[in-house]
């Protein structure tokens, strides 16, 4: 029996040996290591909660006060005795840890590491007093009986607890009057001991170190930026047996206070062990803590914002540049007055682009300079004419009649298209006439001649265009400036008189005492030069020079040396002399039609005529072109013959061949007092 008892016995304490190391074995744990906490079942009560990307965040702060205090407790128990009456276990937590103020001056409560005998610390919850740190009430405070045993880092300076500074990290026992504490700091390596402080509410993440040495009963306390690796000197190091306080499971854990300021207390992570070292933490798995203050602004903005300011604002400055220089460019002078020719009115842009920016220089004559271009929109060849002009005055006047003459329409006139005004310019765009001028084909040894047919014919034609001016329309038209270098070749080599009307632009003055003759030397008329008057019969001298010019291919008036060779004294002494034909132009080659040459000579010679009454009319004289008046009749008619012909200079002829030797392509336009008055008197 006593057999069997002593079995039964030692079976049960067997069993009962058994579950006790089954007790240690399963529900009790002796070291833990906690990145981050997303999904670790911490046990939270109070304002504690885990942030999304599982940062422990154990106060929210201010938003929250009627639960002050939070606290996070490892779910499981840990093992610090062997049993209740033994001695306490070595221990070793490592945590990193962030006092995140609301500003870089304010300050607020701070937080402990705490070890309980229970997963919370009731009686603490509600206290409202910010210097137990969620760890004790006021009649608790300091009561043996509580078993609580904690590292604070507080950010508070409380005057009743013997705080040494507000940024202190101490060893409490039962209570918060820490049994010891010191300023936050740690000792930099080489054993020399250099102490750098640390601010515990900087909002920057630091790492504590806790050892409990149960052999030697001491306890190391050690900070350290998170960047730098364990102090060899702890900063704070008692000597103490924890033995009184821990009982055989306790709870390990955090907890803090928010105060009314809103201070963030936050663990990133945590690593514990029971009788050895506790696992260090890897810096790089530990969640991020959320920016604090202002977003540091990144380079993007720093650099590329201003850069791009800069950029925009160039593309701007360009842009309104070029709208302006565009605008410039393209501006045009456009009146009320002028809305009524709408129609006759071209856009300078449109000039522009169609002549390419002016690009292409036909020629430049007396009145402006001369581009060739194309509409593109109308498929048409134009030629534009820039005219300067100076003042404002006038220039209604004339555009009304450039507006008239476009209305003129003639197969031997070339056809004016319109105009464009611009300030200090005007532009006449006309038909462009691929052949150029006449005078390229006469005078000057020309590479290209015309035969006697084409030249007939270009007579014919203008005769008939001037006919139109005079006689064919509502309206006389003078011409002014008869002569070969205005009339153009289209591409047929017909004749069209071109510039017509052009001179009475310069010829509006009214003023008596200064007369404006416009008109190229050696076909003005005397007349002309004497009263400035333009009349038919001006122009029909203009004509008569003209023929003489076709023919002969000289010019009115050329100089040789000293000698001005007058073209119509020298006809005449060839036909006086019976050899009419010898004026003939050699680059013909005597390949003409005797008859016509003969008439065009002596109908030249009868318009060249100084007395404008003794002038034939252009009628008269497209009659004898088309055969439909004899010369001889019409000599009769005009009661003069080739012995009556009288061919005087104009007067004060001589001093202008002087001023203007080259009498071919110029505008005898009178000295700059009348330039100024050139646009400026009404009519
Ligand atoms: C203080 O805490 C203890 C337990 O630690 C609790 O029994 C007591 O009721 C608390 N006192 C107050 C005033 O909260
Ligand atoms: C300590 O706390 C216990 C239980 O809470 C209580 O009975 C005891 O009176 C307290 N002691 C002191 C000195 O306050
Ligand atoms: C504070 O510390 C001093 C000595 O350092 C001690 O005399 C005093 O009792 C302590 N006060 C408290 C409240 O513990
Ligand atoms: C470190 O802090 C202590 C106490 O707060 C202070 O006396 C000391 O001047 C500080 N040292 C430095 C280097 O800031
Ligand atoms: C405690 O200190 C002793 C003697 O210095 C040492 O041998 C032992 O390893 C230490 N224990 C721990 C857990 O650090």
């Amino acid at each position: 029996m006593d057999f069997l008892a002593l079995a039964v016995i030692s079976s049960n304490l067997l069993l009962a040996l058994v579950i006790i190391h089954a007790e240690v074995g399963s529900g009790q744990r002796t070291e833990f290591i906690l990145h981050g906490f997303r999904s670790n079942g911490l046990k939270l009560d109070g304002t504690a909660d885990i942030t999304p990307n599982g940062l422990l965040m154990l106060t929210k702060g201010f938003e929250d006060q009627t639960e002050p205090t939070g606290h996070a407790f490892y779910p499981d128990p840990m093992i610090f005795k062997d049993w209740p009456g033994g001695s306490s276990f070595s221990f070793s937590t490592r945590f990193v840890f962030a006092i995140v103020p609301p500003a870089p001056t304010t300050g607020g409560p701070g937080m402990a590491f705490v070890v309980a005998p229970q997963r919370g610390l009731p009686g603490a919850e509600h206290t409202q007093s910010r210097q137990f740190l969620g760890l004790f009430n006021q009649s608790s405070n300091g009561n043996s009986s509580n078993h609580v045993f904690a590292i604070e880092l507080d950010t508070l300076w409380s005057t009743g607890f013997n705080d040494t500074d507000g940024n202190h990290v101490g060893i409490d026992i039962n209570g918060v009057v820490s049994v010891k504490s010191a300023p936050a700091a740690y000792y930099t390596d080489g054993g020399a001991g250099k102490l750098e402080n640390l601010t515990l509410m900087s909002g920057q993440a630091m790492k504590v170190w806790v050892d409990y040495n149960a052999t030697e009963k001491r306890i190391d306390v050690t900070l350290a930026p998170l960047k730098v690796s364990k102090p060899s000197t702890p900063l704070l190091s008692l000597v103490q047996d924890l033995t009184p306080i821990m009982k055989k499971n306790m709870y390990v854990g955090f907890s803090s206070c928010s105060g009314e300021l809103n201070t963030k207390h936050y663990i990133l992570g945590w690593s514990f062990r029971v009788n050895g070292q506790a696992q260090d933490l890897d810096i790089s798995k530990l969640p991020k803590l959320p920016r604090i203050g202002k977003k540091p602004t990144p380079k993007l903005l720093t650099i590329g914002v201003p850069l791009l300011c800069v950029f925009f604002v160039s593309i701007l400055i360009f842009g309104l540049v070029y709208h302006i220089r565009r605008k410039m460019k393209y501006a045009e002078v456009l009146e009320q007055w002028e809305l009524i020719y709408t129609t006759h009115r071209f856009k300078y842009k449109d000039l522009y682009n169609a002549t390419r920016g002016f690009r292409d220089l036909l020629g430049t004559g007396g009145f402006g300079s001369v581009y060739r271009g194309r509409l593109a929109s109308l498929k048409l060849d134009i030629a534009v004419k820039k005219i300067s002009h100076d003042s404002k005055q006038g220039v209604r006047e004339f555009v009304a009649e450039i507006v008239t003459l476009g209305q003129l329409r003639h197969r031997n006139l070339v056809t004016l298209l319109g105009y464009c005004r611009r300030k200090g310019e005007l532009l006449l765009v006309y038909d462009y006439m691929p052949k150029g001028s006449l005078d390229k084909f006469l005078f000057n040894q020309p590479k290209v001649t015309l035969n006697w047919y084409q030249r007939f014919r270009v007579i014919k034609g203008v005769a008939s265009g001037l006919l139109y001016l005079h006689e064919g329309w509502e309206q006389l038209v003078i011409h002014r400036d008869v002569k070969a270098s205005n009339v153009l070749l289209d591409a047929e080599l017909n004749g069209k008189l071109g510039d017509f009307g052009l001179a009475r632009l310069y010829d509006h003055g009214t003023d008596p005492h200064t007369t404006h003759v416009v008109g190229t030397l050696g076909y003005l008329a005397p007349e002309h030069t004497r009263r400035g008057k333009a009349t038919k019969a001006t122009d029909v001298f203009s004509f008569g020079a003209f023929l003489l010019e076709v023919t002969t291919g000289r010019r009115p008036i050329e100089t040789e040396g000293n000698v001005d060779s007058i073209l119509v004294d020298w006809v005449h002494s060839c036909w006086k002399r019976g050899d009419i034909l010898e004026a003939t132009d050699p680059n013909l080659k005597r390949e003409f039609v005797s008859d016509e040459v003969e008439l065009v000579l002596k109908l030249g010679m009868a318009c060249s005529q100084s007395e404008p009454t003794l002038r034939p009319t252009m009628q008269q004289v497209v009659q004898c072109l088309e055969g439909d008046l004899n010369i001889q009749d019409l000599f009769s008619s005009l009661r003069t013959s080739l012995n009556q012909l009288m061919f005087t200079p104009q007067d004060g002829f001589d001093d202008m061949v002087m001023s203007y030797p080259s009498s071919s392509n110029q505008i005898f336009s009178a000295p700059s007092y009348i330039e100024e008055s050139i646009l400026s008197g009404g009519r």
